[in-house]
């Protein structure tokens, strides 16, 4: 990703940086006193405030909800704040932060919320995560139903990709992350979750249909970031998920996949692990499994840590 494209870096600055840069449609702008005193430094580095990553792969089954509940969870373990955004009109991830198909009925969501069309719309559907743990009180959601399918047509509209980003505007600089799940594939939901990313990240298995899913996102990225209103808008992290060491294709696969995205491919892998699965049927947090799963738990921490390097890499 060109990071230039969405951090800025300051010095001189007294105030703490997360809530006094807003990145706007490529333009900073300065919100509170807080900024001021920032520019009037000499501004040589400000930090952008929030990261927003878009999770796809053009192939259904990657991983990327699960990465996405995961990941929330290792990032809300260490104290950040982080939104959860459902474009996925299955709702996987909405059920698997607590809410039941009766629940949905109640709750506005990202389907309404998009329609609306309006700066800032989603403070008004953004919910909680109901984990019963206390590292759940960090992480909020943008709830789906099913019926964000009728979105869809609404592709041909003018600016009609722009309206999950206009909707999350402002409302994301409340969050360290936002994490924004894409549905299998690369038509105009996951267009409006790519227009209101930073970087996107792709999960996927180390079998062909995956890894060639995930070189379809890089060449759709390629092609019309721009045209989505983020230029430079590019993979940022390839997290490989359910590797199967015993398997000779998944080596043969992994091997490939470095070959593709060099040092995109993060390090650890995400192994096949059935408490894994478990987990997200249960609609649980990996901390609610006990010791078991204790590998999976620093495997996602390291993963947050590689999120969090690139984030506050120098640009
Ligand atoms: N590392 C793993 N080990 C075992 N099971 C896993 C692992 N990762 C994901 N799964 C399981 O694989 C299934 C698919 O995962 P998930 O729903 O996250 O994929 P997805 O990419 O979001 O799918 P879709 O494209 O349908 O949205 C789920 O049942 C999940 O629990
Ligand atoms: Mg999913």
């Amino acid at each position: 990703m060109n990071t230039a494209l969405w951090r800025l870096s300051a010095v001189s600055c007294s105030y703490p940086h997360k809530h006094c840069i807003l990145w706007n449609q490529g333009v900073h702008t300065c919100e509170c006193a807080a900024v001021r005193v920032c520019s009037s430094a000499r501004v040589q580095r400000c930090y952008c405030v929030v990261v927003r990553y878009a999770v796809a792969n053009n192939k259904g089954g990657a991983g990327k909800t699960t990465l996405v509940a995961c990941l929330a969870e290792a990032l809300a373990a260490r104290g950040r704040r982080v939104l959860c955004v459902d474009v996925d009109p299955q709702a996987n991830l909405t059920r698997r932060l607590g809410y039941s198909e009766t629940d949905l009925h109640q709750l506005v969501t990202a389907a309404e919320v998009i329609k609306a069309d309006e700066l800032g719309c989603a403070s008004v559907a953004i919910t909680e995560c109901r984990w019963p743990i206390d590292l759940a009180q960090r992480i909020d959601l943008l709830p789906a139903r099913f019926d964000l399918e009728n979105r869809i047509p609404e592709a041909g509209q003018l600016g009609a990709h722009m309206r999950l980003a206009k909707a999350l505007s402002g409302v994301a600089d409340a969050y360290d992350a936002v994490l924004l799940d894409c549905p299998p594939a690369l038509g105009h939901l996951t267009q409006l979750a790519l227009a209101a990313s930073d970087g996107v990240l792709v999960p996927l298995r180390p079998e062909y249909d995956y890894v060639a899913g995930a070189a379809r996102v890089r060449d759709f990225l390629a092609q019309h970031a721009a045209t989505l209103g983020r230029p430079g808008l590019a993979i940022v992290g390839v997290v490989i998920n359910e590797q199967d060491r015993r398997r000779g294709l998944h080596a043969w696969h992994l091997e490939s996949v470095i070959d593709m995205f060099g040092p995109l491919v993060f390090n650890p892998v995400i192994p096949s692990r059935t408490q894994l699965a478990e987990a997200m049927d249960a609609a649980e947090p990996l901390r609610m499994r006990g010791f078991v799963v204790r590998e999976l738990i620093d495997t996602f921490d390291l993963i947050a840590n590689q999120l969090e390097a690139i984030a506050n890499a120098p640009a």
